[in-house]
This record gives structure tokens, C-alpha cells and sequence, in this order.
């Protein structure tokens, strides 16, 4: 039987990447997004994978919302952490706002997301765990004082949860993307944007789709051995 797959933040960017990549590969897909109905309405009529909406910094909700999916498509054997936001400022204008809401989302975020599809996997004996980390988690990132906090967490929470995970079939990784050409990046002032391309040695932005196969490798049966670990993919951007 195909195996369900839930991307938070699915139907979008590297989101929507990820959960059209897993129904290419016969997993049942769940995308989630928090906000934008028209690009999810888009996005499901164009790939046909069902869109949940809830946020991913609401506990209940996502509880909420998991509970939801498990009754339409079975239960939950993949699960991708992939919804984030910036809220990019110099530490000294950073607002305790911005600090906030990165950290729910970004972070508390992943727990929430993983937290009530835990016991399910550990009942039956097998699930997916993987988290999408930055590049900006392992090098920080002048502005980003918030958000490397969240990606640099998420790492942490990957190497715990696969020493949790292993002995009831678990696997918990990281995937740290570089600067990828989607909504976010493009976001960055064009005169900042050029500067960092100008510091990565393939000489380009990295494509959604290079990240998805990233995942389609860690939700694999041959990447049973690979646990708590982090797939860099920044162009040679950077090496941990
Ligand atoms: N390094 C050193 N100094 C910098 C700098 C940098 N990268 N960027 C700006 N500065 C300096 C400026 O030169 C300026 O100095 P002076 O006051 O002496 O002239 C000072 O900092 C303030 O600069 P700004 O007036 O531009 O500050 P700002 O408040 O308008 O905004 C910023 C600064 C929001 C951080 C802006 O530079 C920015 O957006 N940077 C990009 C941050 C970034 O890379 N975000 C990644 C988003 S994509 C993503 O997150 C996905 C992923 O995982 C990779």
C-alpha cells in the first residue's frame, strides 16, 4: 500500500517541490499551508494533492489538523517539517515580535508537526522524520538573528528524536538548503540577492526541485541506516 506523506507549508516553494516530488514517487500526499487559499486552490487543481490549512506555531491546531488527514489518507508514515517564515532585521531593530514568530513557526513549528504523529510511528514501527534546516542554521546570517536560532534548533531536534526514533524504525534527518529560487529568497533586497549569489560557487540560486530529491532519498527504504544526519545542499556555499 502507498505510504501517506504530510508536508507542512506543501503547497508552496520548496514546500510545493517536496509534496509534488512524493506523489510522483506513489506516496499519498498531504501539503498544508497556513494562509494563502488561493495559491493551495492553484496548487491542488494543478497536481491534485489535497491541501490542509492550519498553522503550524497552533499546537491544537495541528493536532487538530493531523487527526484530520490520518482519517482521510491512512495514517502518517512521512512526515516533512518544511513550513517557515523570515522576519529579517539587524539585531538592534529586531522587535520581540519578530523574535516571536519565527520561533513559533519555525521552530515550536517542527514539534508540533512531529510531536502528534510520533506515537503512530513508534506503534507501527516505521516512520519518516525530516526536517528542512538552512544554511543559515549552520553558518548564521547577518539579519537573521531569529530565524538561524530556529535552524540551528532544528538540528538539534533531528539528532535527538533519531536516538528516540531508532530502536522502533524512526529516522529523523536534516536537510540545510542553501539560498533556493523561490518567493522567500526573492524577498531579499535584489542588491543583497546578487551578493550572495556571488558567493556561491555553482553561480546559482538552487531549484525547489533539488531539495525535494534530497527528501525523496531520506524517506526511502534505502535510507534506513542514515539517522540523524544533515543533507547540505548550498551550491558549495559553505561546509560544515
Ligand atoms: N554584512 C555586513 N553588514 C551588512 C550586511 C551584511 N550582510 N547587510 C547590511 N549590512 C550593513 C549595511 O551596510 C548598513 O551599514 P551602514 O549603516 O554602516 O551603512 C547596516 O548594515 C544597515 O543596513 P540596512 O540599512 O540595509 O539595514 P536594514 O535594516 O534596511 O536591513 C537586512 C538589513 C534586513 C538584514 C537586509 O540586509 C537583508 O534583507 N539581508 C538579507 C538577509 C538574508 O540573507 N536573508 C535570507 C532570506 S532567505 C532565507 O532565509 C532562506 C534560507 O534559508 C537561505
Amino acid at each position: 500500500m502507498a505510504r501517506t506523506a504530510l508536508v507542512t507549508g506543501g503547497s508552496r516553494g520548496i514546500g510545493a517541490a517536496i509534496s509534488k516530488a512524493l506523489k510522483d514517487a506513489g506516496y499519498q500526499v498531504a501539503a498544508t499551508y497556513a494562509g494563502n487559499d488561493e495559491a493551495a486552490a492553484k496548487f491542488t487543481e494543478e497536481t491534485g494533492i489535497k491541501t490542509y490549512k492550519w498553522n503550524a506555531a497552533d499546537y491544537d491546531a495541528s493536532k487538530e489538523g493531523i487527526a484530520k488527514v490520518e482519517s482521510d489518507l491512512g495514517p502518517i508514515d512521512v512526515v516533512v517539517a518544511n513550513a517557515g517564515i523570515t522576519r529579517d532585521a539587524p539585531f538592534h531593530k529586531m522587535t520581540p515580535a519578530q523574535w516571536k514568530e519565527v520561533v513559533d513557526t519555525n521552530l515550536t513549528g517542527v514539534f508540533n508537526t512531529v510531536h502528534p504523529v510520533w506515537p503512530g510511528m513508534r506503534e507501527r514501527g516505521f516512520g519518516r522524520v525530516v526536517v528542512i534546516s538552512s544554511i543559515n542554521g549552520q553558518k548564521g546570517q547577518f539579519g537573521q538573528v531569529n530565524y538561524a536560532a530556529t535552524k540551528a534548533g532544528d538540528l538539534g531536534i533531528v539528532k535527538s528524536l533519531a536516538q528516540e526514533g531508532a530502536a522502533k524504525g524512526i529516522t529523523a534527518n536534516a536537510i540545510c538548503p542553501g539560498y533556493i529560487a523561490t518567493d522567500m529568497v526573492m524577498a531579499v533586497p535584489e542588491k543583497v540577492r546578487e551578493a550572495i549569489i556571488g558567493q556561491i560557487p555553482t553561480g546559482r540560486l538552487g531549484e525547489p526541485e533539488e531539495i525535494a530529491r534530497c527528501v525523496l532519498f531520506l524517506a526511502s527504504d534505502d535510507a534506513g541506516f542514515i539517522n540523524g544526519s544533515t543533507i547540505t545542499a548550498n551550491g558549495g556555499q559553505f561546509f560544515v
